[in-house]
């Protein structure tokens, strides 16, 4: 019996009256809620003074953050400003494509700094006015010179390019020399 009784259940349920909900959506609508004007005004005001509270807190926030971020600027500015001007000159400009620790590890004569800086400017695309461009070959030459080996190396190749063409002149006007002093004496070559 209790089976057949079930879906009699299931819609005396669904369709009772006495299982929906007690409010009507006005209920929810500001004010209805509290019927007594005096009482409803006290609220009210409590709502609004919250909302009053709630905004200052706000305002009060943003302007210590503006504040602090004031602060942070200005410490910024006085710790660049108390730093060699090289260094800020390095990292603003190389700092645009390299990471700091990447450039502090790089270690060049002043020669290969040059050669170095030319190459960023030139073929790598680094847009660095020339006098600043001089002030950063300072710097980094003082700062992160070579080590001897490397400083050996650097020069030394710069000595080889620069012979190569005295070499090329030397060879060429001593062959020149023999052949003409040959010549007349050596019929066959
Ligand atoms: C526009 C981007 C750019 C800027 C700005 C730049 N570089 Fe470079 N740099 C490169 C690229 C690309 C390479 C790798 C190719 C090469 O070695 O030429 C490189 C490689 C290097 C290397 C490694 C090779 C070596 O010779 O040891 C060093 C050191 C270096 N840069 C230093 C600098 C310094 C110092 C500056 C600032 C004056 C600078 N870079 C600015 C793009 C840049």
């Amino acid at each position: 019996m209790w089976p057949r009784m079930l879906p009699i259940l299931l819609v005396a349920c669904l369709t009772s009256t006495g299982l929906r909900a007690e409010l009507s959506g006005e209920d929810y609508l500001g004010g209805s809620a509290i019927p007594d004007p005096t009482e409803r005004a006290r609220v009210q005001a409590l709502i609004d003074a919250e909302r009053q509270r709630e905004a200052e807190r706000a305002e009060t926030l943003a302007r210590e953050r503006a504040e602090e971020e004031t602060r942070r600027r200005m410490q910024r500015d006085a710790e660049a400003a108390s730093r060699p001007q090289g260094e800020v000159l390095t990292q603003t400009y190389c700092g645009a494509c390299h990471a700091p620790e990447r450039l502090q590890s790089a270690r060049h004569t002043g020669l290969g700094w040059t050669l170095t800086i030319a190459r960023m400017r030139w073929l790598n695309g680094a847009r660095i006015p020339p006098e600043d461009a001089g002030r950063i070959r300072v710097h980094l030459a003082r700062t992160q010179p070579a080590d001897p080996a490397r400083a050996i190396m650097e020069y030394g190749w710069a000595a080889v390019l620069a012979l190569l063409p005295v070499a090329w002149v030397l060879r060429r006007w001593s062959r020149r020399s023999s052949a003409t002093y040959r010549s007349p004496r050596e019929p066959g070559t």
